[in-house]
């Protein structure tokens, strides 16, 4: 038997492999949500829901669950058109952590969307560790200079490169195990 993360892995590489990723809504809270879908359904009970329970990860509690209905809806519409909006947006969907578990793996999959749409590029994440890579989110709700700094070089615009896509997706879940 597979583990629910290798599982959850092969859905997130069949999502590009089927070209299925393309019909989902960029930048909004369905989008994401149906990001999550794709990579947990049948592993979690909460696929795509969002969380009705408070979380925190560190020092940092994440968005309390009274409010955090309404603001994901000021959040998908904070503006994308340039690298340090998107980076804001991604930093406030992060704060948000609509998901009881997998929003780091399904909200950079959105982020990168994003950037596909907006700028043409995405993240080459297997140029970015795992170390730095939290660190700066760590850091990121007080300020997001850290992160801009790590991802800006690691843009690629080779957005259609398997190999740039599958690679940068097992780096995204290698991430994971370090919570
Ligand atoms: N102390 C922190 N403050 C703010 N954000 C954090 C902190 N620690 C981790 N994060 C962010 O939260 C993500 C983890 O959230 P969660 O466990 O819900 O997602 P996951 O997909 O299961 O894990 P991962 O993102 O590590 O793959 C990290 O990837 C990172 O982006
Ligand atoms: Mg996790």
């Amino acid at each position: 038997m597979k583990s629910l993360d290798a599982q959850s892995l092969e859905n997130a590489r069949q999502l590009f492999a089927s070209g299925d990723i393309d019909a989902i809504e960029v930048g909004t809270l369905k989008g994401l949500q149906a990001i999550h879908t794709r990579l947990f359904a049948g592993l979690y009970d909460f696929a795509g829901q969002i969380r009705t329970v408070n979380i925190a990860k560190g020092n940092f509690r994440f968005a309390n669950c009274l409010y955090l209905k309404e603001i994901l809806v000021v959040i998908e519409k904070m503006p994308e058109g340039t690298f340090e909006e998107i980076i804001a947006k991604y930093v406030e969907m992060n704060i948000a952590h609509p998901f009881s578990e997998g929003n780091g793996r399904a909200t950079r999959i959105w982020l990168d969307m994003i950037l596909k749409k907006r700028l043409l590029c995405i993240v080459d994440w297997q140029k970015i560790g795992k170390e730095a890579y939290l660190q700066a989110m760590e850091r990121s709700p007080v300020n997001d200079l850290e992160l801009r700094f790590l991802i800006q070089p690691s843009l690629t615009n080779a957005v259609d490169d398997r190999d740039v896509i599958f690679k940068g997706i097992e780096q995204s879940y290698f991430y994971e195990d370090c919570d």
